[in-house]
């Protein structure tokens, strides 16, 4: 399963209320309440469907948000394993029944989602409840839900416990609760504040720590404090997140509590470690809705009150509902899909909403620094990103450069970390810089050169695990990692993988130096990208000959090391085996070709890696396994050898196969929208090379596909897939911008300013389009390398002869 949050990159910025039940005998019943009867007249919102991938690893966040919001508000339930996005359905392990429904346990404005590894956030929680004061028991407050539905920018669930009703909508830095107490609960009504709450994970170094917090002011419509956390997901030093809850209705009694005893003091409350938060009672009998306003800051508890006073200046939960989902159908209105079945359509717009939960945009809420561009306007600032929204996050990452030395990989609670991998940001880039998305300018391209030039040239020792690249300085020494590092340290650390990654992110900087006409670094740059050969070695195996191996100082490879070796430990190969990541040379498939013994071998070793009836595949993914990154690109291989049309057919296995419209409809985690991405571009017909200018033509799963290429242009992109059916999936003939068409993959100059692609689509594989000598393939290195004479000599002969690694170990 897929623990990886390794930034994936989109070329175009990719970014709903569908009902459901949780149970066919708790269906749910719309409350007779103003703002649930409202009928907006929304379309693509409709199909997206939040129950997606919310069990069976996804860890997809349900709640309420905007577009790339701060605040995430949902329901957290009390089941403890492995809910990195607060909510799960139903427990999933021995002992406990698949239909047992887990307890609400509370309700937090913080979350991310789709995330692999440890649990982050969970913070700064509320939950309404009935009970005589007197009676109540911090320490146990839980209920069963009567209700649930998640629908984009609004949820509702039912408190079965204490019969109360709670809706949640979200401002960008603000959530809004609104909860109606049952008839009865007269002056019982009451509204818990637990700032010690954070989503806890099995693992003591890798879960979440609650340090301290205060409640620095409590009356009777307001309640200010902070909470201080640290670890989970990238297990980064603490972060203070300040809150400041306002209600619209006057509590008759309010307090504080402390290690779950009601002081009845008022003020900074510190903490120490120990459970605190506040308590304010209402009395329900004249009213019985209640809503709580709650701005969040990372600034300070003033300005989270600027920013829910801001954002939402009233109590109006109608008004901030409906502005939530209208934002949400703007983004999604961005790719129109028309003419397939609305199971597709359901998966294709859920999967693009997920593509947007995350990073969160925290512009103007950096404790750490504050930047402003020439214009003095600030520096969009986002965090939780393992994902994209191309220019403004490119420039996030550079000033994150500039004050803290190194773009993250991977970014959460205000610090750089984990990396898994290569330095990707540098991926992202160059593609941006390739296709010219910076149309505005916004970009300082020096400053970002100097950033890549960092990620390539300094080792960043031991912070290598949360920025930069580690081992770098034996990559630059020896062109590959060597196998040493792994018994220096006592066990292995992705060294082969982090070559290839090394390798692709080398070939990135390439085609920056190229465009910025800086000749002898686009030389440097793109020989080093080459170093991914000096792993190959010609082992045999089921027939196939050449894999990556890792491989010692001295020039010797570890010829021993098992091929399917080993998925999900700590081995050179980060979640992967040898199999998958010796596919992984996006920029180089002709040499890759070639190593591999030619196209026909190439072909069957591409065939071998996707057949279905062979064990390893089935039950363990090791040849290809779509629930991680390190696979995505390996079904669109086919097109560098003149097969397209077994591209087309794999793809729509894998999407029909491994994409449902189910709760475990994601394979594996979605990564910050990841999986999402994938298929989104599978599902309109083309898909990127990461990091270069190639888009493959594949086979769209619907006949009309309308993307807007940006907000500020009218550019559009139209795909239409003439005689597209469920048997009519291999493109026969195609036409670009209305001419014909031969290659099976474009630029984006083809279509960036806007662009009409036409497909013909048949039952039969077509005899002339996609195949043929003359076919034109996607460039790879290598060709270049032909055209500019540039040598490429590896500075150690391989001696392919002895094996020490018994020695050795
Ligand atoms: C639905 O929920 C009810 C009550 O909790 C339970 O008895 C029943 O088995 C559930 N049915 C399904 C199909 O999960
Ligand atoms: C639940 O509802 C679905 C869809 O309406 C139906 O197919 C299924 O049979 C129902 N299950 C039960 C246990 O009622
Ligand atoms: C949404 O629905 C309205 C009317 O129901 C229709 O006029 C409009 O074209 C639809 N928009 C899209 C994007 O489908
Ligand atoms: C609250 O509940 C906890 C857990 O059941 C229990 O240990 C504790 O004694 C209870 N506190 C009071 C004051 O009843
Ligand atoms: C509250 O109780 C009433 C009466 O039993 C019921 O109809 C309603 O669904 C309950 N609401 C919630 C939120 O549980
Ligand atoms: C409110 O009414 C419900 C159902 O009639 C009952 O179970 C509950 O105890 C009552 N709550 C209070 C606070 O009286
Ligand atoms: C709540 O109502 C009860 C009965 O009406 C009354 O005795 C009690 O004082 C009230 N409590 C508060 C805090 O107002
Ligand atoms: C509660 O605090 C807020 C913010 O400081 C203030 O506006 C409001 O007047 C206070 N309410 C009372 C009753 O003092
Ligand atoms: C809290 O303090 C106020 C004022 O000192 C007092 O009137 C009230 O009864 C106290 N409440 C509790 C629950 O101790
Ligand atoms: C495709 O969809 C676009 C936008 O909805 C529409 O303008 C166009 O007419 C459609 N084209 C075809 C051929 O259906
Ligand atoms: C597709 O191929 C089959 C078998 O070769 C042939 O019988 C059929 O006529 C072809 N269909 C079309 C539309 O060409
Ligand atoms: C290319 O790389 C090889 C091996 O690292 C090195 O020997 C050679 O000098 C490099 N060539 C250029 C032009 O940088």
């Amino acid at each position: 399963m897929a623990r990886r949050n390794r930034m994936i990159l989109l070329s175009i910025i990719l970014i709903i209320i569908l009902g459901f039940s949780i149970n066919n005998t708790t269906r749910w019943t719309a409350p007779s309440l103003e703002s649930t009867n409202e009928v907006l007249n929304l379309n693509l919102t409709n199909f997206v469907d939040l129950r997606i991938g919310t069990e069976n690893e996804g860890h997809i966040f349900p709640g309420a948000c905007l577009p790339f919001g701060m605040v995430k508000v949902g329901l957290d339930t009390d089941f403890s394993k492995d809910f990195h996005a607060g909510y799960t359905v139903r427990g999933d392990v021995t002992g406990i029944s698949r239909t047992y429904l887990t307890n609400i346990k509370v309700i937090r404005n913080l979350h991310v989602s789709g995330t692999g590894g440890e649990a982050k956030y969970g913070v700064i929680s509320q939950l309404p409840i009935v009970a005589s004061l007197s009676e109540i028991n911090l320490s146990i407050i839980k209920s069963p839900r009567s209700f649930e539905r998640f629908t984009p920018g609004y949820s509702i669930f039912g408190l079965k416990r204490y019969n109360i009703t709670v809706e949640l909508t979200a401002t960008r830095r603000a959530a809004l609760h609104q909860y109606t107490y049952p008839e009865n609960a007269s002056n019982n009504s009451h509204v818990i504040i637990d700032i010690s709450h954070f989503l806890q994970q099995a693992c003591a170094w890798c879960t979440g720590k609650f340090h301290d917090g205060a409640i620095y002011s409590v009356n009777n419509t307001q309640v200010k404090g902070m909470g201080r956390y640290s670890g989970g997901w990238n297990l980064g030093g603490p972060y203070k997140v300040y809150f400041c809850s306002q209600f619209d209705t006057p509590a008759i009694f309010y307090s504080t509590w402390w290690n779950f005893l009601i002081t009845n003091t008022s003020f900074d409350v510190g903490a120490d470690g120990h459970p605190i938060g506040a308590i304010l009672t209402f009395d329900t009998k004249s009213t019985r809705v209640i809503r709580s306003r709650v701005g969040i800051s990372f600034i300070s508890a003033t300005q989270a009150c600027q920013n829910v006073e801001s954002e939402i200046p009233n109590f109006d939960f109608i008004q901030i509902k409906r502005e939530a989902i209208k934002a949400w159908e703007r983004e999604l209105e961005k790719i129109v899909v028309e003419g397939g079945d609305n199971e597709a359509k359901t998966i294709f717009y859920s999967s693009l909403y997920r593509t947007m939960l995350m990073p969160s945009d925290r512009t103007g809420e950096n404790p750490k620094w504050e930047s402003f561009d020439n214009n003095g306007k600030i520096i969009p600032h986002y965090d939780d990103f393992y994902a994209l929204r191309q220019v403004d996050i490119v420039r996030s990452l550079i000033d994150i450069y500039k004050n803290e030395g190194y773009m993250p990989d991977g970014r959460s609670g205000l610090e750089n970390g984990i990396t898994q991998g290569g330095s990707n940001a540098d991926m992202l880039l160059a593609e941006t810089f390739i296709k010219n998305i910076d149309r505005n300018s916004e970009i300082d391209w020096s400053l970002a050169y100097q950033a890549l030039l960092k990620d390539a040239e300094v080792d960043p020792w031991s912070r290598g695990l949360y920025e930069g690249r580690l081992f770098l300085n034996w990559y630059k020494k020896l062109g590959y990692i060597p196998t040493e590092v792994l018994t220096r340290m006592g066990y292995a650390f992705s060294q082969c993988s982090r070559t290839l990654e090394y390798a692709a992110n080398d070939y990135a900087i390439s085609l920056v130096a190229k465009g910025m006409n800086k000749k002898m670094d686009y030389v440097k740059y793109r020989n080093r990208s080459r170093n991914w050969e000096n792993l190959w070695y010609p082992k045999e195996f089921q027939g196939f000959t050449g894999f990556i191996l890792p491989r010692f100082s001295n020039g010797k490879f570890y010829t021993e090391w098992d091929i399917m070796d080993t998925y999900g430990g700590v081995t050179p190969f980060y979640e992967g085996t040898s199999w998958e990541y010796s596919f992984y040379v996006p920029h180089d498939i002709k040499k890759l070709i070639e190593l591999s013994g030619g196209p026909i071998k190439f072909e069957e070793r591409l065939d071998k890696t996707f057949d279905n009836s062979d064990p390893y595949r089935l039950y363990l993914n090791k040849y290809f396994n779509i629930g991680n990154e390190p696979s995505f690109l390996t079904p669109c291989l086919y097109h560098y050898i003149g097969k397209q049309w077994k591209s087309v057919k794999l793809i729509r296995d894998i999407m029909k196969t491994k994409f449902r419209s189910d709760r475990s409809g994601i394979p594996g985690n979605d990564d910050s929208g990841a999986m999402g991405s994938w298929y989104v571009f599978h599902a309109i017909g083309i898909f990127p090379n990461a990091g270069q200018d190639v888009y493959f033509i594949n086979s769209p799963h619907f006949k009309n596909v309308t993307i807007k290429l940006s907000d500020s242009s009218d550019s559009i992109l139209t795909i239409l897939a003439y005689n597209l059916s469920p048997t009519n999936i291999y493109v026969q003939l195609a036409r670009l911008n209305g001419k014909f068409w031969e290659k099976t993959w474009f630029k984006h100059s083809d279509i960036g300013n806007g662009g009409k692609l036409e497909l013909w689509m048949g039952a039969n594989v077509s005899e002339t389009w996609g195949v043929g000598k003359h076919l034109i393939y996607p460039p790879s290195l290598s060709e270049e390398a032909v055209e500019t004479g540039l040598p490429f000599i590896s500075s150690i002969e391989p001696d392919l002869v002895v094996d020490e690694v018994l020695e050795k170990k």
